[in-house]
């Protein structure tokens, strides 16, 4: 069976075809980066625009790089995200399922990200610990099956990718600042500043950024004022990540230890930091897998992967949702067991 993803829930446009014998047999993605950059952040009205203006292209593109006509089923990403951008994919998914008599399946964003490493040779088994790491969100949810997820802990304000973006632009970096951010910290000194460990201190699996983005903020203020800006950028970038990335760490083995789970899969944006990367191996002593870069970040191939799972296990859905909130727990568990399909 061949599946076609579509995801448009933030500001990348991704298309995949998925084929539950083959795997990605072909994949597109635009990102609109630099249409948001001079805004310092997504402007959801712009992404919508875009969205609509790139869709229909890319899933042309990988249906002829495919050199299929159409799929037997589509699935899109449903929620969570900016509304205005969901309704673009659930839009198209919908119309062109009428049009080629197909099934349309509603996908979980974070289902995706969860489900993402799945199209990895030697996938890991369940049950597994998943931290969720992008831009939006910032979650640890204890996966015991298809759709049998529970959230462990999330953040209460900033998400961690929001956390680097926000401080990367007061370090004077581009959005998404993430990236570039963790460059910077290369050359910096990571003790040269103690910033805060949010919520380390507290017991539970929760987290919180804007307190550190905060002290980080007074820092620059001061370092501005007193013109050493320059001088103590990298120092300041660098303190900041492994503040970050030590949270991230400690929370994990603590819900790795409480779940009695020793496989982690990390999956999101700041999945690609490296730091994150060398501590959880230094420091977990069970499996760590990680989905190859492009299919950490955004993606269509995510989106069709976790529609040929739900739809193996014969759900499927005839209006078009666009949900902004939605609970991860609230997704049904299948009645079957899901075919294998790394
Ligand atoms: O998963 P993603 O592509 O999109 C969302 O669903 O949000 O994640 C994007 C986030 C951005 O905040 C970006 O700055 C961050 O991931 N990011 C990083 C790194 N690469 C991307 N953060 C820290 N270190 C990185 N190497
Ligand atoms: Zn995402």
């Amino acid at each position: 069976m061949q599946v076609l993803g579509l995801e448009t829930s933030c500001d990348e446009t991704g298309v995949a075809l998925f084929d539950t014998e083959r795997g990605i047999v072909a994949q597109a993605l635009h990102s609109q980066i630099e249409l948001h950059a001079v805004y310092g952040g997504v402007v959801p009205e712009i992404a919508s625009r875009d969205h609509i203006r790139r869709l229909l292209p890319l899933v042309r593109e990988v249906l002829n790089e495919a050199g299929t006509e159409h799929p037997d089923a589509i699935a899109y990403t449903a929620g969570p995200g900016l509304v205005g951008a969901l309704m673009v994919a659930g839009g198209l998914a919908n119309g062109l399922a009428l049009a080629w008599d197909c099934p349309v399946i509603p996908v979980h964003h974070m289902e995706g990200h969860l489900l993402a490493v799945m199209l990895e040779d030697d996938p890991p088994a369940y049950p597994f610990l998943a931290l969720l790491v992008s831009g939006g969100h910032t979650m640890l949810v204890s996966v015991s099956a298809l759709g049998d997820y529970r959230v462990l802990g999330s953040t209460l304000d900033d998400a961690v990718g929001e956390a680097f973006d926000k401080t990367a632009k007061l370090l004077g970096l581009e959005y998404p600042g993430g990236p570039a951010l963790a460059q910077l910290a290369t050359a910096g000194a990571e003790d040269a500043y103690r910033f805060p460990r949010p919520m380390l201190n507290k017991e539970g699996l929760d987290f919180s950024f804007s307190g550190l983005k905060t002290a980080v903020m007074l820092v620059v203020r001061k370092a501005r004022a007193d013109g050493e800006i320059e001088a103590v950028r990298a120092d300041i970038a660098a303190s900041f990540q492994r503040a970050a990335i030590d949270t991230l760490v400690a929370k994990t083995l603590r819900a790795a230890k409480s779940e009695k789970l020793d496989r982690v899969v990390v999956a999101g944006g700041v999945g690609a930091n490296q730091l994150l990367r060398t501590e959880l191996a230094a420091r977990f002593s069970g499996r760590v897998c990680y989905p190859r870069p492009d299919l950490c970040t955004d993606n269509g191939a995510m989106i069709a992967l976790a529609g040929a799972m739900r739809l193996a296990d014969g759900e499927k859905a005839d209006n078009i949702q666009a949900l902004a909130r939605w609970s991860l727990e609230t997704l049904a568990r299948p009645q079957t067991t899901s075919p294998d399909y790394s």
